[in-house]
C-alpha cells in the first residue's frame, strides 16, 4: 500500500551537516518527501512523543538529548514506506544496524543514533499528526 511515515533527523545529525545526506538517501530510495520542517522539541513536545517510554530508565537523557538542538520532522511517502524506510535506517542500536542503512554509517550510540522511524502504520498516523497539519502536507490524502 501507498503509505506515510514520520521520519526526524535528530539533533545530533542536524549538528554533523548530515541533513543534506540523509535526505539524498531517502529520495535514492525513492521515497517522497511531502512535508519538512525544522523545530527544536520543547520539553513538554518530546516527552509527549516518548510518552510510550516514559518511566524507561534511557527516557530523560533522550528528552535532553532530544531537545537540545533542532530537529529535521519529515512526512515521508511511498509504497510499503513504513518496512522500507525502517530497512534503509537499520536497527536502534547502530552496531546492530546491517552495513550501509544510514545508523550503521552515521549513528553513534543507541541514544545518538541519528534518525526516527515510525514502527507501524498506527504510530506513523499518530506521529504525523502530533508534528504536521494537514496543510503542511503537500500530496493528496492516501486512502
Ligand atoms: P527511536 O526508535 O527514534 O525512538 C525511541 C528512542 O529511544 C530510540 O530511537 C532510541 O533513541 C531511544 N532508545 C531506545 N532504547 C534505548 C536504550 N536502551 N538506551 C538509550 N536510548 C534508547
Amino acid at each position: 500500500p501507498l503509505e506515510r511515515t514520520l521520519s526526524m533527523i535528530k539533533p545530533d545529525a542536524v549538528s554533523k551537516q548530515l541533513t543534506g545526506t540523509i535526505l539524498q538517501r531517502f529520495e535514492s530510495a525513492k521515497f517522497t518527501i511531502v512535508a519538512a520542517k525544522m523545530m527544536q522539541l520543547t520539553k513538554e513536545q518530546a516527552e509527549g512523543f516518548y510518552a510510550e517510554h516514559e518511566g524507561r530508565e534511557f527516557y530523560e537523557p533522550l528528552v535532553e538529548f532530544m531537545t537540545s538542538g533542532p530537529t529535521m520532522l519529515l512526512v515521508l511517502q511511498g509504497e510499503n514506506i513504513i518496512p522500507a524506510y525502517r530497512e534503509l535506517i537499520g536497527k536502534t542500536d547502530p552496531t546492530q544496524a546491517a552495513p550501509g542503512t544510514i545508523r550503521a554509517d552515521f549513528a553513534e550510540s543507541t541514544r545518538y543514533n541519528a534518525v526516527h522511524g515510525s514502527d507501524s502504520p498506527e504510530s506513523a498516523a499518530r506521529e504525523i499528526a502530533y508534528f504536521f497539519v494537514d496543510d503542511e502536507i503537500c500530496a493528496p490524502a492516501v486512502s
